[in-house]
C-alpha cells in the first residue's frame, strides 16, 4: 500500500500549497473528488476477489480519512488567517483620546419657561397644559370675544382646512376655560371651591412674520379664581415676579389700560429697565384684567361668588430682554453660533 501513502503526502502538500480557499477546494477535487484519485481507487476494488477487496478496502478508507482531516486543517488554517488579516484591517486603537461629546444646552425660551415655572410655583401655582390646535370655541367664544373681532379674520389666524372650528390657538388663554372646568367639575360637591391658581405655557400662532413677530410663539397664560381675588393682588404678583425674573427691583413697570374682550377692567403691562445698557426703554410684554364675568361662567364658575384675574405674557419678548437679544427670529433659526452662548 506505499503507492496510498504517497497519495497522502502528495494531498497535504496540494493542500498545503493552496493560498486560499478557491485554491484548496481545487486541490480536494484532485484527490476526493468524484473523478479524484482516490475515488477511482474505490471503483477499482469491484475488480479484486472479495478477500482482498475487504483489506484493500480497509486501506483506502483509513487513507481517505486521513486525507479529509489533513483538507479540514488546511481549512481551518486558511480561516484563521482570513480572520486574523481582518482583524488587523478593522484594528481600532482603544488607546487614542476620545473625540469628546458636544454639550447641548437648554434653548433660551426654554431656559425662561422653566425660570417661569419655578418663580409662580414658588407662590402655588400649577402648571396647566391646553392643545395647540384649538376649538374655535375656547379659543374665541368662551373668552367673550365677539364674531366680527379681528383677531377671528383668516388673516390673523391659522385655521385647519377641512376642519370647520378647529384652529392652531392664537393665545394661550383658551387653557383658562379648560382649568376652570376642570377645576369646578372636580369640586362640584364642595361648598367653598378651592382657589385655581394656574400659569399656562406653550405655543401659539398668529399670521405675522418680521424682527419682532414670529408665526408661531410663546406665550404664558396666568389665572387665580378665588372669593377675594383683586386687581391690587394682579399687580401685586405680576410686580414680584418681574423683580425675581430679572433679579433687580431696579424696574418700572405700568399697568396702562387697555382692552381684552375676556377681561374687564383691561390693562398692558410695560415695563422698563431704570438701569443698564437699555435703561428707560419702554416695552408692552403683556395684558392682563379682572376676568370678565362671561368668562367665569363658560369655565363653570360662579361669577357672583368668586372672582379672577388673569394676565399672558410673551415668553420670546422677556427673553430678549433679559439676555440682551433684539431679533426675535434668531430664536428659531436653530443657528448653533447663536443657541451655543446659552450652554451653562
Ligand atoms: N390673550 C392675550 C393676547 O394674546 C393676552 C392676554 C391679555 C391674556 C389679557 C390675558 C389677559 O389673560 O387677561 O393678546
Amino acid at each position: 500500500m506505499e503507492h496510498l501513502d504517497q497519495l497522502l503526502k502528495d494531498a497535504a502538500a496540494a493542500f498545503a500549497a493552496a493560498a486560499d480557499m478557491n485554491a484548496l477546494e481545487q486541490a480536494k477535487a484532485i484527490y476526493l473528488g468524484k473523478s479524484g484519485s482516490l475515488t477511482e481507487l474505490l471503483k477499482g476494488l469491484g475488480k479484486l476477489d472479495p478477500e482482498a477487496r475487504k483489506s484493500a478496502g480497509a486501506e483506502i478508507n483509513r487513507c481517505k480519512s486521513a486525507i479529509e482531516q489533513a483538507l479540514e486543517a488546511r481549512r481551518e488554517a486558511l480561516r484563521m488567517a482570513q480572520l486574523e488579516t481582518q482583524l488587523a484591517a478593522e484594528a481600532l486603537d482603544v488607546t487614542l483620546p476620545g473625540r469628546g461629546m458636544g454639550r447641548g444646552g437648554l434653548h433660551p425660551v426654554v431656559r425662561t419657561q422653566e425660570r417661569f415655572e419655578t418663580l409662580f410655583r414658588s407662590i402655588g401655582f400649577e402648571v396647566a397644559d391646553g392643545p395647540e390646535i384649538e376649538e374655535d370655541w375656547f379659543n374665541f367664544t368662551a373668552l367673550n370675544t365677539p364674531d366680527n373681532h379681528p383677531a377671528r379674520s383668516m388673516h390673523d389666524t391659522f385655521y385647519i382646512d377641512g376642519a370647520k372650528d378647529v384652529l392652531l390657538r392664537t393665545h394661550t388663554s383658551p387653557v383658562q376655560i379648560r382649568a376652570m372646568q376642570a377645576h369646578a367639575a372636580k369640586f362640584k360637591d364642595l361648598d367653598v371651591m378651592p382657589e385655581l391658581r394656574i400659569i399656562a405655557p406653550g405655543r401659539v400662532y398668529r399670521v405675522d412674520s418680521d424682527a419682532t413677530h414670529s408665526p408661531m410663539f410663546h406665550q404664558v397664560e396666568g389665572l387665580w379664581v378665588g372669593e377675594d381675588v383683586s386687581f391690587a393682588g394682579l399687580k401685586g404678583v405680576i410686580v414680584d415676579f418681574l423683580q425675581r425674573f430679572f433679579e433687580t427691583d431696579d424696574l418700572q413697570i405700568r399697568f396702562r389700560p387697555s382692552f381684552f374682550p375676556f377681561t374687564e377692567p383691561s390693562a398692558e403691562i410695560d415695563f422698563a429697565f431704570m438701569s443698564g445698557p437699555n435703561k428707560g426703554c419702554w416695552l408692552e410684554i403683556g395684558g392682563c384684567g379682572m376676568s370678565h364675568p362671561e368668562v367665569l361662567k363658560h369655565g363653570g364658575i360662579d361669577p357672583s361668588r368668586y372672582t379672577a384675574f388673569a394676565f399672558g405674557m410673551g415668553l420670546d419678548r422677556l427673553t430678549m430682554l433679559r439676555y440682551g437679544v433684539n431679533d426675535l427670529r434668531l430664536f428659531f433659526e436653530n443657528d448653533l453660533r447663536f443657541l451655543s452662548q446659552f450652554q451653562d
